[in-house]
């Protein structure tokens, strides 16, 4: 079975096609036969060496996949051969609190990913997935989807009838206006591009800010909401934006941490968050029962993630590139 691995050493050059001799699984653990994966920032991050020297190559990367059941090793019930699932992000955290060992536990890194035509894995790792979704869409599901859900739902507990600003229109961002809609909320998009914007519309966004032509869209934002504040700020800039985010909020209101997509150092007047009441919520995916939680709501709601563009498994570098290039709406994802 072939593989794309960072074989020697990090950087997207270093990335190579080998070949693997495909095993078994052992007690408790089953085969899936990739179908599709999807790309996160994090997966560019990690690919060109940002993570520094606590990974290690060899490393499949990736951590967004979807598959079939090939194989069940002796004692797994969960799952079936022929059932649709996900590798979860987190292979150690199935529910309730997160593990003080989390990080030991992320595929795409310090765990070898799902780049690959077919992995082993635990069978407490992966959960099946709506049949409603075509591979692509599934295999956007396990850190995007999961995220924007924690933030959304099992921590922001967003009622309907509330307004939620969402930064971007990348992966996470689209996933967090569909749940936020879903919820009954009131959505503003924050994007780069009037284009992306038009498109965020048309996916349910009620209202629209231009951040690089509306460089204070946290007044804007501010003032569309009659002057209150934004009830709950989904927040992946980082440096460049949580200031902001914070003076778009309002008094008890909730910024969800998520991403540092202009830096991961930023200064704080803390005022803004404890005279003001505000909850700060750092976010990282969820865990096995959120995203089953997930799986009934978008089945439910009849749901289907944002593919900006799919791109060949012989391909893998030049999907890289477009989400360097920040030209996508939504997610970039590789079929097998
Ligand atoms: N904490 C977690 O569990 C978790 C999980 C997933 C991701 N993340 C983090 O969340 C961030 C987003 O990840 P992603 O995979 O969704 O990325 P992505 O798909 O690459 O999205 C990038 C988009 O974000 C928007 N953006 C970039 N800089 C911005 C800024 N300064 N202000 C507002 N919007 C900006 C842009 O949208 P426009 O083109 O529309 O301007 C850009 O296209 C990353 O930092 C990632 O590491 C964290």
């Amino acid at each position: 079975m072939r593989v794309w691995s960072l074989e020697r050493a990090f950087g997207l050059d270093n990335l190579e096609l080998v070949d693997r001799p495909a095993i078994e699984p052992g007690p408790g653990q089953v085969a899936v036969a990739m179908t599709a994966m999807s790309l996160n920032f994090r997966d560019l991050v990690i690919v060109t060496g940002g993570y520094g020297p606590s990974l290690k190559a060899p490393l499949i990367p990736l951590s967004d996949g979807v598959g079939v059941v090939e194989a069940v090793g002796p004692g797994v019930s969960r799952v079936a051969v022929g059932d649709r699932v996900c590798p979860l992000f987190f292979q150690n955290w199935l529910a309730g609190a997160p593990p003080h060992d989390l990080f030991r536990g992320t595929l795409g890194g310090p765990l070898n990913g799902v780049l690959a035509e077919r992995r082993v894995l635990s069978a407490d790792g992966v959960a099946k997935v709506p049949d409603h979704l075509s591979d692509a869409e599934a295999a956007c599901l396990p850190c995007a989807g999961l995220t924007a859900w924690s933030a959304i739902v099992t921590e922001g507990r967003v009622a309907p009838g509330q307004t939620v600003l969402v930064q971007g229109t990348g992966g996470v961002a689209l996933f967090a206006l569909q749940f936020a809609k879903l919820t009954g909320a009131r959505v503003i998009v924050t994007s780069s591009s009037d284009e992306k914007l038009e498109r965020a519309r048309a996916l349910g966004a009620d209202e629209t800010i231009n951040y690089r032509t509306d460089p204070e869209w946290d007044r804007t934002a501010k003032t569309l909401t009659g002057g209150e504040g934004i009830d709950h700020v989904v927040e992946v800039g980082g440096a460049g934006t949580l200031d902001r985010a914070l003076n778009a909020v309002r008094v008890g209101g909730t910024v969800s941490l998520i991403g540092v997509l202009s830096g991961g150092k930023a200064e704080v007047t803390l005022q803004k968050i404890l005279m003001r009441q505000v909850r700060v919520q750092g976010i990282t995916v969820g865990s096995r029962d959120g995203f089953d939680a997930m799986a009934r709501a978008l089945a439910q709601g009849g749901l289907h993630p944002v593919v900006d563009r799919t791109f060949g498994f012989d391909d893998v570098k030049a999907a890289f590139d477009h989400l360097k290039s920040g030209a996508h709406f939504g997610k970039v994802t590789v079929g097998v």
